[in-house]
């Protein structure tokens, strides 16, 4: 096992009703700036609980944090919250507004450029602190100190980590995610799986206990995903999904283990070039990846077939393959592709662009040894973009 630091502050407020509980995390006459997006809270009731357990404060408002967070958008907001002189940021919907709103909270004290946080990794010195309200189970930006903010106009991506944006407290009520229409449901299982494979399907590390946990979480979405999708409002179901989703990136299966997050790093550029959901890249990179990369990955392919999808039979060759196979199909069972054919408007250089483009920023050697080059890169998506 690796050595780790293990901290992860983040107070979770789990279940049914539990909006009503911010009241006691915030303290009277604070001011308040909450965030939110393009109105999915105002229609399913959200908005009107939050603003009641809020009454205590005062409260400033900014909406319309996109998809996939634009820095732009959240300059304006930094603006207001400078203006208004916010002490606390509530974040109210998924993963864009989540991941925004750390940004925020990083860019309001911050002297100087606040891109220079995500384009140079300047250091975050400190924060306003924040607390969140999670609508969609999918990255677990409700308890980490990571975030992914897009620059458009310059066809920009980036993420940082800051401990100063772990959430204070997280609101998880299964819900406010009743009103998630499929393509989210499905996009969110699929990127918490993937977020489990980056921190499990690497090399063996003697993290016998990490290992263990990485299978369950992701047997339990393999048995839940399917179930909640079919019915949204089955409570214990979407339960599940959703504390399942917090753990496969909240810090806990990743101590002590090599990790990999090379497909996290193609997907980014992909979504920045053409505006593919995250999760959605993840499935048209990662099988492709397995497969190119099987050499180093091979002793987890093959504890992955076995304990994740029982498979036992067969030459070792066989078995790996069947794993991916397996994995495919379980994306694509939930109707999310997992070849970048599938997508419209993808120009056939993309292998080459991707590869180019990672290179520039510093990351030629992605990967838990550093061995996805930009010639494994064009492999990868080549192969993603022919099948
Ligand atoms: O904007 P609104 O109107 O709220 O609608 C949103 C949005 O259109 C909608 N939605 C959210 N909750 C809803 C709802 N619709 C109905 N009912 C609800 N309860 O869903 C749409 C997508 O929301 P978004 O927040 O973009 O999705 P997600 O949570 O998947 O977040 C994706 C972003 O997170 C980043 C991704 O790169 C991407 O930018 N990631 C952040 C990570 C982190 N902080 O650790 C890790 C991930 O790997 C990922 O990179
Ligand atoms: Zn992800």
């Amino acid at each position: 096992m690796l050595n780790f630091e293990f901290w992860n502050p983040t107070k979770i407020l789990f279940g049914k009703g539990q909006i009503a509980s911010i009241s006691r995390e915030i303290p009277a006459g604070t001011r308040v700036l909450v965030t939110y997006g393009g109105g999915s809270i105002r229609s399913n009731g959200v908005y009107d609980q939050v603003m009641a357990a809020l009454k205590h404060c005062a409260v400033l408002e900014f909406g319309g944090i996109q998809p996939n967070p634009e820095y732009r958008t959240l300059m304006e907001a930094v603006r207001l919250a400078r203006a208004e002189k916010a002490e606390f940021l509530l974040a109210v919907g998924g993963g864009s507004v989540l991941d925004g709103t750390k940004f925020i909270a990083a860019a309001i004290p911050f002297e100087g450029e606040p891109w220079d946080i995500v384009e140079k990794g300047a250091e975050v010195k400190s924060a306003v602190p924040l607390g969140s309200v999670l609508t969609l189970p999918a990255t677990g930006s409700e308890a980490n100190p990571y975030a992914v903010i897009s620059r458009s106009e310059r066809g920009e991506k980036l993420a940082f980590s800051s401990r100063h944006v772990y959430p204070k407290f997280s609101v998880l009520d299964p819900e406010t995610t009743f009103t998630l229409p499929p393509r989210q449901v499905a996009n969110g299982i699929v990127d918490a799986y993937v977020h489990v494979m980056e921190q499990y399907l690497t090399f063996p590390a003697h993290a016998e206990l990490n290992d263990r946990f990485a299978e369950s979480i992701l047997s339990t979405l393999i048995e839940t995903g399917p179930k909640t999708l079919a019915d949204p409002k089955d409570y214990d179901a979407r339960a599940t999904f959703v504390w399942t989703a917090t753990m496969a990136l909240n810090g806990l299966i990743g101590c002590g283990v090599p990790q990999d997050w090379a497909t996290h790093m193609i997907g980014h550029e992909l979504t920045a070039l053409y505006g593919i959901d995250h999760a959605r890249t993840l499935a048209v990179v990662a099988p492709h990846l397995y497969r190119v990369m099987k050499r180093d990955k091979a002793a987890k392919l093959l504890q992955y077939g076995e304990r994740v999808w029982g498979i036992r039979e067969g030459t070792e060759e066989e078995r790996i393959e069947a794993a991916i196979r397996r994995t495919e199909e379980f994306f694509e069972s939930l109707g999310v592709p997992t070849r970048l054919a599938r997508y419209e408007g993808v120009k056939p250089e993309t292998p080459k662009l991707v590869a180019e483009r990672l290179e520039k920023r510093g990351m030629a050697k992605l990967g838990e040894r550093g061995a996805v080059g930009p010639a494994a890169v064009e492999e990868i998506l080549a192969r993603s973009l022919a099948a």
